[in-house]
């Protein structure tokens, strides 16, 4: 298995390489057995470490051959590296000779086989197993790749930078040879040799510079391609008008793999990614499908500035480029969705994806700070923390120093570190310094604890009125809990956007600002005012920490209705349910909806003047998840069981006291028309499928068929996905009779297509349990002749979407889920180590469950941990749990 990393890495521990490699001139003969790699490179001593020995990383790869200046030289391996020393202290060559079995590669890193083809996946530490090479981000070299390989099998031969040359050779086999101008680190090195076909479009920028666009798919899914096109072309765009970044690359080209263990990879001119991020067509992709397929395409293409021209120094530093990237991405998402509402609700999204991993990640065992300070596989760190949580801070970052500051600061990073690999504290420094008086700069040794301190900050507000002076003062205070490594906390710099309306919901005049609470403990005074405001605090969720503010739930309703932050209205939303559902799992009775609530929610629906997509996430109830962590943050035991039953009762509820609205809703919005994905049409999608799913829902309660039998013709009549899943999801998860059949159709209509077939999957493992009903069903689909463990997009969709999205169906009483998800860790972790400790993570936060979760949650996980031979991934994983 893997050497070396089941030991710690420590940041502090960081040394500048002993030899820089100037260029590397790789030679692949590509056999799916058996792959010949030759590998010369110019090396040079770095002047600051003389007399060092090279130490190669190497992984799973036989060695063949080293020459230096073309003689033979001595050579040992220690700690799993490679070791020359009596090296000459000038530049020499160095070369290579090893082999490696692509088609034995089943953790999907390095270069391995998909579908038949050939494709590599190098970061974080995959070059590594490829060849014997120093594989760390701050040895940046100029590539040269020639491929070879048999010309009717791999037609198509891909690498990094331009098309130098290509033709035949003998017995059958063909060659190219590609140049990539740009030094980068080995984890930006990519291949593929495959069987595929690319649609290609040529564009000239704003700036009058000619591209080649293109994107590589197998032959049946050409027809997927156009929006990932798309929006590439709009990204490049996007780039070069908000932060004057061009494209530096002739040819841009996007390659489609189906086995592949995350989202997707930005090597420098040749993006790999997951299927799952490109292929979309109106028939087999949803909104969220096309929503994320830009938002990947986005943010890998912007990876080009933000990771590949100024990339990290060292490891401990991915929130560098990822952070910022996330960032990037999601501002270009908002920018596109356009209107301000339509901005709000990929913002509310957003956030409402960082509570539902990223907190619980951070109040857990595996919390760590944006930039670590140790890690045992750095695999494992490609977390929520580092990327969500990390592009919060760039947003605090540009909220303090405001938007033409952060470009500013943007154009100074650029201008001192471009070509170079980086600190997160060059990044900070940059951005501070072209904005001197801001209140960043001011405060950045405290703001930069946010890359340093784990935990979610707790931010109460107290509000006191003064009649006589006619003032309202607001005292913050801030507290974060300990974390592991971690007990006492300095304070942050949190920017708290706020404003204060009056009691009848206007707003009041000039009291918009951004407070900067960086004390444990501060103060404001608002004057002129003739009664206690409401207050609207951490607008659009400025600062990622939890509000702890005690809102009366009159002002609760005054926002909801009335706040002009849109997020806000949401949040305020969110917290009258919370109230509600915790309320009746804390008083352990059955949950009975207000008058008042449900008059509100009802105002929400038949608010004109609100979109349809901002009402469908007022009407959606916080999840199970982020339920649990709210008990959890309260120091309470959590009971999943509970949580869900309270959950389902409140949407029962909705869906009777609502039934008037919702059928006017589905009757209002159910044609959309001739498919489009923007944000008005995804929206009215939306309203329309949580209606039918309400309406469904209320009718199988009542034993009444008209809408189930709606949903029926709606699944077999919808034009595009979104309106043919939501109608299955909404049979299925209101428990129709009519959903077996319709799951039946559903599989065989779409047979041929894998990313639908792992939809069908993922519905059934999200239903809301009834009775262990779904956990058997689950158990019985990981026995379908269609479910595999090989394939990540197939193996997640049953077991993440059960241990992630359905609690009910995971957290049983009598343990066997967790039994059964202990068994499929220790299966995968046997081929694809990555795979298998993500998946370990589900039971992370077991110490918040109430028994007997608990205990049955420790023994699946101690489970894990017995079997003989675990990876150093799920080892770290489960090691931190069970300390
Ligand atoms: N760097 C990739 C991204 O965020 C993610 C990734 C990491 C992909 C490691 C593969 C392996 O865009
Ligand atoms: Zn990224």
């Amino acid at each position: 298995m893997r050497e070396g990393t089941d030991t710690l890495t420590r940041r502090e521990d960081y040394v500048a390489p002993s030899h820089w490699i100037r260029t590397v001139d790789l030679s692949f003969d590509l056999e799916p057995a058996k792959t010949l790699v030759i590998s010369r490179m110019q090396v040079e001593p770095n002047a600051d470490r003389p007399g060092q020995p090279l130490r190669l990383d190497g992984e799973d790869i036989t060695l063949t051959r080293v020459l230096v200046n073309g003689e033979s030289v001595s050579f040992h391996f220690e700690d799993g590296q490679l070791v020359l020393d009596k090296l000459p202290a000038e530049p020499f060559q160095l070369e290579i000779r090893n082999t490696c079995a692509p088609e034995k590669n089943t953790q999907l890193s390095g270069l391995y086989t998909s579908g038949g083809g050939f494709f590599t996946q190098c970061e974080a530490q995959g070059f590594r197993r490829i060849t014997y090479f120093p594989d760390r981000p701050d040895v940046m070299a100029v590539f040269k790749v020639t491929l070879k390989a048999d010309a009717k099998r791999f037609p198509m031969l891909l690498s990094n930078g331009n098309l130098v040359e290509s033709g035949p050779l003998d017995k059958g086999r063909h060659f190219a040879v590609w140049h990539d101008p740009h030094p980068k680190p080995s984890y930006l090195f990519a291949l593929v040799a495959a069987d595929l076909v690319c649609r290609e479009q040529k564009i000239r920028t704003r700036s009058g510079a000619d591209h080649t666009l293109q994107v590589y798919v197998r032959a049946g899914d050409l027809d997927k391609t156009e929006h990932a096109m798309n929006s590439l072309i709009a990204s490049i765009a996007w780039d070069e008008a908000r932060f004057g970044l061009k494209l530096d690359l002739e040819r841009f080209m996007i390659v489609a793999v189906s086995d592949f263990n995350m989202g997707a990879m930005e090597n420098k001119g040749l993006n790999i990614f997951n299927t799952k991020f490109v292929l979309a067509s109106p028939a087999t992709a949803t909104d969220i499908d096309f929503g994320n397929v830009e938002s990947v395409v986005g943010h890998e293409y912007f990876h080009n500035w933000t990771g590949n021209r100024i990339t990290c120094r060292d490891w401990f530093q991915l929130s560098l480029k990822e952070g910022l990237t996330v960032y990037r991405d999601q501002e270009f998402s908002q920018d596109m969705a356009g209107s301000p509402s339509a901005r709000a609700v990929k913002r509310i999204e957003d956030v409402r994806g960082l509570r539902q991993t990223q907190f619980p990640e951070d109040a857990g065992p595996m919390a760590h700070p944006v930039r670590p300070d140790s890690y045992q596989a750095i695999d494992n760190f490609y977390t929520a923390t580092v990327y969500d949580k990390g592009a919060e801070v760039v947003r605090m970052m540009a909220t303090l120093v405001g938007r033409e500051g952060f470009r500013r600061g943007m154009d100074l990073y650029f201008a001192r570190h471009d070509g170079q690999a980086v600190t997160c504290d060059d990044f900070a420094q940059a951005i501070a310094d072209a904005n001197p008086d801001s209140a960043l700069a001011t405060r950045l040794e405290a703001f930069k604890r946010w890359y340093a301190q784990a935990g979610t900050p707790r931010l109460k507000a107290a509000g006191r009125f003064d009649a006589e002076t006619r003032s309202w003062t607001l005292t913050l205070s801030q507290h974060t809990p300990a974390t592991p490594g971690q007990a006492d906390k300095w304070p942050f710099v949190i920017p708290v956007a706020m404003g204060l309306l009056q009691a009848d919901g206007t707003p009041v005049a000039g009291s918009e600002r951004v407070l900067v609470l960086d004390s444990a403990q501060q103060s404001w005074t608002f004057d002129g005012l003739d009664a206690a405001p409401v207050a609207s605090l951490l607008r659009g969720f400025s600062a990622p920490v939890i509000l702890e503010w005690e809102a009366s739930e009159a002002d609760l309703f005054t926002l909801l209705g009335h706040d002009t932050d849109a997020f806000n209205r949401w949040e305020a939303g969110q917290r009258l349910a919370v109230a509600r559902l915790l309320g009746a799992v804390r008083a352990g009775t059955p949950l009975m909806l207000d008058a008042a609530y449900l008059d509100a929610m009802r105002a929400v629906l038949r608010d004109a003047a609100l979109d349809c997509a901002f009402k469908e996430l007022v009407l959606t109830l916080p999840s199970e998840g982020y339920l649990a962590e709210r008990l959890a943050e309260a120091g309470e035991p959590v009971d999943p069981q509970a949580i869900h039953a309270a959950r389902e009762a409140m949407r029962a509820q909705l869906a009777r006291a609502l039934h008037e609205d919702w059928a006017a809703l589905w009757e209002a919005h159910a044609s959309t028309g001739g498919y489009r994905p923007d944000p008005v049409s995804c929206g009215r999608r939306a309203l329309a499928n949580l209606a039918l799913a309400h309406l469904v829902l209320d009718a199988v309660a009542h034993g009444d068929t008209v809408w189930p039998g709606r949903a029926l013709q709606r699944f077999k009549d919808a034009g595009n996905m979104t309106d043919r899943l939501g109608a299955l999801s909404a049979l299925v998860h209101g428990r129709s009779p009519l959903a077996a059949n319709a799951l039946e159709r559903f599989h065989a209509m779409f047979r041929g297509e894998a990313l639908v077939i792992d939809k069908w999957f993922a519905l059934q493992a999200a239903a809301p349990e009834h009775d262990g009903e779904v956990f058997a069903q689950i158990r019985a689909l990981a026995k379908h002749p269609d479910y595999s463990l090989r394939n990540p997009n197939r193996a997640r969709s049953l077991l993440m979407t059960m241990t992630a999205l359905n609690p009910g169906a995971f957290h049983r009483a009598d343990g066997s889920a967790y039994a059964f998800w202990a068994e499929k860790v220790r299966e995968i972790d046997g081929f694809n180590p990555q795979l298998a400790s993500r998946l370990a993570r589900a039971l992370d936060r077991w110490r918040a469950l109430a028994e007997p979760y608990r205990t049955l949650a420790r023994a699946a996980i101690e489970q894990v941990a017995a079997k003989p031979e675990l990876s150093p991934d799920t080892r770290e994983i489960v090691t931190r749990a069970l300390a």
